[in-house]
């Protein structure tokens, strides 16, 4: 088990209509204003990340949508020290695009801005750009090379690249950013192609909600892998955090949730998501085994079950700690108030329960 506290990251609201396909109120607003102050919450609260999610269009709920460099870099503007993941789609990005701005980011910034290289799942939106929609293996292969621009651009005086998706003949970025070697590089997926490319070039792999066991599998796999290319990959989990002063009244706003879910939206969002996943050779992906009430939440977030007490919570993420867990990305039903008491309630246990197992270790 990790010897490092194991990190927290939420997701920023910068889409409409929150992090559940569901009709239940939500307190949580997309807007900039709202999101400003819960960018301050949740660096208060004990988050170290905060990651800005990437949508072109809407589909599945999610009318608006903020463009996620731009709202990094205003809610790193009015943060102290919470770092901001901004995701970026290859495809309608270029690498080198993306480089600079980031790269400016981070000077402006301390270095306090990250990336998650996501590589698709919603063929309508590629669609709906004119751009190619490719086959799932090919996502991945796109991405790969879009990671090595990147850190080539990011590390190197003078930078040339030969693949198949991009070409750079000596180019030189400057300036460079502040992070050494570069900002940290997430990327999101759990299929095979997403397990290999995080072994050979990510520094964090992010995945759906699951359980301890349905996590440990990919924790190993991943490990096992980057270990055979020298390399080292920390593990991020999705969780939908619901934590409540009773178990009780933490499943009924769970119940509550799903039982409010829009059907028509949910199950056309998991038919895109299971045919994204499917085009693999494999036939999995992220959301091969989702249940209807899984995808209530965009990524399995109720799989990883946080759901309940504080102190059912708290040894939860103990638990996906000891399976090598680094870090808990969460998202909230009313993200303002939650993300207050889940630094007040729940954070402080997540911290004593880690000081007695180290004791103990
Ligand atoms: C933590 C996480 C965050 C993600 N964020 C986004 C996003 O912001 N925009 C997006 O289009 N896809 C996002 N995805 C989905 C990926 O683009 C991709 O479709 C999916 O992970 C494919 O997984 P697979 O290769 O396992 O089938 C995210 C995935 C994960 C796990």
């Amino acid at each position: 088990m990790s010897q490092q506290p194991i990190k927290f990251a939420y997701w920023i609201p910068n889409v409409s209509g929150g992090l559940v396909v569901s009709t239940i109120e939500q307190r949580t607003d997309w807007g900039i204003d709202y999101n400003r102050r819960l960018a301050q919450t949740a660096e208060k609260a004990g988050f170290e990340y905060g990651l800005a999610q990437i949508r072109f269009t809407a589909g599945y709920g999610a009318e608006y949508q903020h463009e996620p460099v731009a709202i990094s870099h205003a809610l790193l503007a009015a943060t102290e020290k919470l770092k901001v993941i901004a995701a970026i789609l290859p495809g309608p990005w270029h690498p080198v695009v993306v480089a600079k701005q980031l790269a400016s980011i981070d000077q402006f910034t301390g270095g306090r801005v990250a990336i998650n290289v996501v590589s698709g799942w919603f063929r309508g939106e590629f669609y709906a750009l004119g751009e190619p929609w490719l086959e799932h293996d090919e996502r991945y292969r796109r991405s790969e090379e879009f990671i090595r621009v990147l850190k080539g651009v990011w590390t190197e005086e003078k930078f040339s690249f030969q693949g198949d998706f991009y070409r750079l003949h000596d180019y030189s970025l400057k300036p460079k950013p502040v992070q050494q070697p570069h900002p940290e590089v997430f990327q999101g997926g759990s299929s095979r192609a997403a397990r290999d490319m995080a072994a050979r070039v990510s520094d964090w792999y992010f995945t759906n909600g699951n359980t301890p066991e349905g996590i440990k599998a990919q924790v190993d796999d991943v490990r096992a892998k980057a270990a055979a290319e020298g390399r080292s990959v920390k593990i991020g989990v999705n969780a939908f955090i619901i934590a409540r002063d009773t178990e009780q009244e933490a499943r009924a706003v769970l119940q509550d949730i799903i039982d409010r879910a829009n059907p028509e939206a949910v199950n056309a969002f998991g038919a895109e998501v299971k045919n994204a996943g499917a085009a693999s050779p494999e036939g999995e992906g992220n959301w091969a085994k989702s249940s209807f009430e899984d995808l209530v939440q965009y990524n399995d977030g109720f799989k990883t079950n946080l759901i309940g007490t504080p102190q059912q919570i708290a040894e939860r993420i103990v638990a996906l700690k000891a399976v090598g867990v680094d870090l808990v990305l969460s998202a909230f039903l009313h993200f303002q108030e939650e993300v207050e008491y889940f630094g007040r309630k729940v954070l402080p246990l997540v911290r004593e329960l880690e000081a007695q197992r180290q004791k103990v270790a």
